[in-house]
């Protein structure tokens, strides 16, 4: 079972510089405890094996989200794949401890400029403003949301920006877990789901 489990999920993986660029790189960087899973390669009608994807993530200890950003979110096989694997009773609720003490880190690009993620910008609000579903579904199932990686202005990146972007996510995915921020990550708030929150099954 890999420590590093990186979850890629790009719609067009084919025409994409970054995402791809990346998944190559999280391939090569600590090959003997990484997995890499391809969710569009793997999941082409969308029908998630949330069996196999629960037991990819049994012995992660750290979970990387690749995706780009698409209206502001994920893209839609990420989301379903969320729906379908943070299931209540195992990761969240009463029971749901299986992914608690897991880091989260979010690696992701953007078509925006830095610029444009500001008060001031066309996009208004700071990338991390739109993250806060993300950080909050980490604090709900416990894991440690971990400081995002992002490139930005994704469409004018050079080629060499984007490589030069590739090896500091590899040097990162190799150096784990020696990482600083993984201490201030500690403080992950407790969100319990009450017992009561829903109703037992026999009353259903
Ligand atoms: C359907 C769709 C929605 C997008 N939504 C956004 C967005 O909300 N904000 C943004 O900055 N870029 C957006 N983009 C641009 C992508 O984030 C950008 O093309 C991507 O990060 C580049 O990475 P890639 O080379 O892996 O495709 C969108 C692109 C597509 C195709």
């Amino acid at each position: 079972m890999a420590e590093i489990l990186v979850l890629a999920a790009h719609p067009q993986m084919d025409h994409s510089r970054v995402t791809r660029t990346l998944m190559r790189a999280a391939a090569q960087a600590a090959p003997a405890r990484t997995e890499v899973r391809d969710l569009y390669a793997l999941y082409p009608d969308y029908f998630v094996d949330a069996d196999a994807e629960r037991a990819a993530l049994a012995g992660a200890q750290l979970v990387v989200w690749l995706h780009p950003v698409q209206w502001y979110s994920m893209p839609p096989l990420m989301k379903l794949w969320l729906d379908e694997v943070f299931g209540f009773g195992w990761a969240y609720g009463p029971g749901g401890r299986a992914l608690a003490g897991k880091a989260l880190w979010l690696v992701t690009s953007t078509g925006g400029p830095e610029s444009s993620y500001r008060p001031d910008g066309y996009n208004r609000y700071f990338l991390d403003a739109f993250l806060h579903p993300y950080e909050q579904t980490a604090a709900l199932t416990r894991m440690r949301w971990l400081p995002p990686l992002a490139l930005h202005g994704a469409h004018r990146a050079s080629d060499e920006a984007v490589a030069a972007h590739a090896r500091v996510f590899a040097e990162r995915l190799a150096a784990w877990p020696d990482w600083p921020e993984l201490a201030a990550a500690d403080d992950t708030p407790p969100c319990d789901v009450p017992a009561d929150a829903r109703p037992a099954a026999e009353d259903r």
